[in-house]
C-alpha cells in the first residue's frame, strides 16, 4: 500500500489537494481517513478527524498517526486529544486497513440499535447510530465528541467517511436512528454534506418510539446551496 492509493480516494473537488492518513488504534486496527471536501467549505471533514473518528467509532482510541506530511492543521489537535505519536513518511509494512464495508444480508434495525453502544457521546449523552448503503456493501457510524465540540462528527458523517475511504462513488440509502427525541433526523450540517453525496436516495429514519419515515435526501434540504451556485 503507497500513499498514492490512499490519497486518490479523496473527495476534493474545491482544492484538488488530495490527502489521507492511516490511524492505529488502541486494539491494532489501522483505519484509514481521507479528505472530504464540501461545496461549503466549512463543513470540510480532514482526514485526521475521519481517520480517528472511525477508529473511535469502533472502539478504539487513536494511537499513532501515520501522515506523509504534517500540514494538516487539525493534526496537532487530535493528537495532543488522544496523546498520539505521529509519524511522518512511510507507511506500516504490510500496512492490513480495516474492512469498513459490512455485507449484503444486514438487518438494519438490530444493528442500529447495537451501534448506539460505540457512540462517543459524553458530552450530550445523545447517542446517534447510522448507516449508509451502497452497491458495495453498507457502511455504519456512530456520533463521536471531543473535546472540541466543533471537531466531533455526526453519525451520519462517520458513515459517509468510511464509505468515501472505501472507494464508494454511488450510494443507495442512508438509516438514521436516535435512542432520544421525537424524530431521528439528519442535522442541518449533515444534509448540506449528504446532499453532496446522495441526494437521490432515501433518508430511512428509525426514529426513538419505534416509528418509521422514509424521505428523500433532496427533500430535506430544499434551496440548498450546491456547486452550481459556487461555480456560476
Ligand atoms: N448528532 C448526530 O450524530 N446526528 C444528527 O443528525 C444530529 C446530531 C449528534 C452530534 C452530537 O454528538 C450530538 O448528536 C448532539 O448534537
Amino acid at each position: 500500500m503507497k500513499w498514492e492509493d490512499l490519497y486518490k480516494r479523496a473527495y476534493v473537488p474545491y482544492s484538488g489537494k488530495q490527502d489521507a492518513c492511516v490511524v492505529l488504534g488502541s486494539e491494532g486496527g489501522f483505519y484509514v481517513g481521507v479528505r472530504i471536501e464540501n461545496v461549503s467549505f466549512p463543513l470540510t471533514i480532514s482526514c485526521v478527524q475521519a481517520a480517528c473518528s472511525i477508529s473511535l467509532s469502533y472502539g478504539e482510541n487513536p494511537k499513532t498517526i501515520y501522515v506523509n506530511s504534517n500540514d494538516e492543521p487539525q493534526l496537532k489537535y487530535w493528537a495532543q486529544e488522544f496523546d498520539c505519536d505521529i509519524l511522518v513518511g512511510e507507511l506500516p509494512a504490510n500496512l492490513n486497513l480495516a474492512n469498513y464495508s459490512e455485507q449484503a444480508g444486514i438487518e438494519k434495525v438490530p444493528i442500529l440499535k447495537k451501534l448506539l453502544d460505540y457512540a462517543v457521546a459524553g458530552n450530550s449523552n445523545f447517542p446517534v447510530s447510522a448507516i449508509i448503503s451502497s452497491d458495495s456493501g453498507h457502511y455504519t457510524g456512530v456520533n463521536i465528541e471531543v473535546s472540541d465540540w466543533a471537531k466531533g462528527l455526526c453519525a451520519e458523517r462517520v458513515a459517509l467517511c468510511k464509505a468515501i475511504a472505501d472507494g464508494v462513488k454511488t450510494f443507495q440509502s442512508l438509516s438514521v436512528h436516535t435512542l432520544k427525541g421525537e424524530f431521528s433526523s439528519p442535522c442541518g450540517a449533515c444534509r448540506q454534506v449528504l446532499f453532496e453525496h446522495l441526494p437521490l436516495s432515501k433518508a430511512e429514519l428509525y426514529h426513538a418510539n419505534g416509528t418509521y419515515s422514509e424521505h428523500f435526501i433532496l427533500d430535506l434540504l430544499p434551496f440548498s446551496f450546491t456547486s452550481k451556485d459556487l461555480f456560476s
